[in-house]
């Protein structure tokens, strides 16, 4: 395990970088847009905004969800967030991106997802940890079984797929299913 890596709360100074790591970085075409993803377009700054509200960036409102600065050796490498914590299924949804293709491949966002799966668990009480990628990004979906998600069928309350062939996977913490 990758003792290196450390996720800290972004503030509201971290958002364009977040926005332009989403949108303008050597791996936005591995996740958004055309010509592999024509059915998510890669989003403006005011869809990013309508999305990633305040309190994302601040600690007003933590159960509505919040972003965190991914550090490998105090370098900034990416971003994770969850997303509003549903307090009756005590699930939430994650999103990962990391900042460049050079930070990627070296298992550091297999490693994030452990360290924040692992916080959502033990610090807000989330059981059932939900992340939806597009069936396309294998190496998503392969991160992120190393990291102790498996399939299931059972969607997350109010479930709205990024893509046309999203998929969901799960950590769930009732099972114990997080030897990863
Ligand atoms: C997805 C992401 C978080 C994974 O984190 P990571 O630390 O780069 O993961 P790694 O690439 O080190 O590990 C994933 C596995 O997939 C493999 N892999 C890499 N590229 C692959 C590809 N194109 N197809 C299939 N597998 C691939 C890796 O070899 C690794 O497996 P291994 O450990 O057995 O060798 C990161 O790559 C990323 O931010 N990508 C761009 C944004 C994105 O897709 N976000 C997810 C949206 S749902």
């Amino acid at each position: 395990m990758d003792q290196k890596i450390r996720l800290r709360p972004a503030g509201p100074e971290d958002k364009v970088k977040i926005f332009n790591w989403l949108t303008k970085s050597d791996l936005t075409r591995e996740m958004l847009g055309p010509p592999k993803f024509p059915d998510a377009p890669i989003p403006t700054w005011e869809d990013f905004s309508a999305d990633y509200i305040d309190h994302y960036f601040d600690d007003a409102q933590p159960l509505l969800g919040r972003c965190f600065i991914i550090e490998y050796q105090y370098t900034e490498i990416g971003q994770i967030n969850y997303n509003q914590i549903d307090s009756i299924e005590k699930s939430t949804e994650i999103d990962i991106w990391l900042a460049d293709s050079r930070y990627a491949g070296k298992g550091w966002g297999i490693e994030a997802v452990r360290i924040f799966c692992n916080y959502l668990h033990q610090t807000l009480g989330c059981e059932k940890i939900y992340i939806a990628p597009s069936k396309r990004n294998t190496r998503a979906i392969k991160a992120y079984k190393k990291a102790g998600f498996s399939e299931t069928r059972n969607l997350p309350h109010n479930f709205i797929p990024d893509y046309s062939d999203s998929i969901v996977l799960i950590k769930n913490y009732q099972n114990k299913i997080t030897g990863a």
